[in-house]
């Protein structure tokens, strides 16, 4: 199955960057401390599908998630929704700064695909 590289000095903290891999969209998010925090203090039992953030992260400041929302299969659109994540507008699913779906239909969090660092800037997706 087709890896994709990923430079990841080119994606400044605070910023979301969208890549295709396998005719899908994935997120890369490079997270901020505050988010990193904020991701981390949500309680589980506030989530439609618990997870914590640490399961969701290999490194806390890079989110990589699959950009397919799992109600119906829109693409969200990030920075945006009640979460400070993504929102998804056709349906008005709205999931947090960990990709987690926190309000409408959506009945998952937005899936993480395999991915692994390479060397410290580089990361590989597949
Ligand atoms: Fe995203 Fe329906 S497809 S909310």
């Amino acid at each position: 199955m087709a890896k994709v590289e990923v430079n990841l000095n080119k994606i400044p903290e605070g910023r979301n960057v969208t890549i295709k891999w396998r005719g899908k969209p994935v997120f890369i998010r490079h997270r901020t401390p505050d988010e990193i925090a904020a991701a981390d203090a949500v309680s589980l039992t506030e989530l439609k599908d618990p997870q914590p953030d640490s399961e969701r992260v290999k490194k806390p400041e890079w989110l990589v998630m699959i950009g397919v929302c799992t109600h119906l299969g829109c693409v969200p659109v990030g920075e945006s929704g009640d979460y400070g994540g993504w929102y998804c507008p056709c349906h008005g699913s709205h999931y947090d700064v960990s990709g987690r779906v926190r309000k409408g239909p959506a009945p998952l969090n937005l899936e993480i695909p395999e991915y692994s660092f390479e060397e410290e800037d580089k990361l590989i997706i597949g």
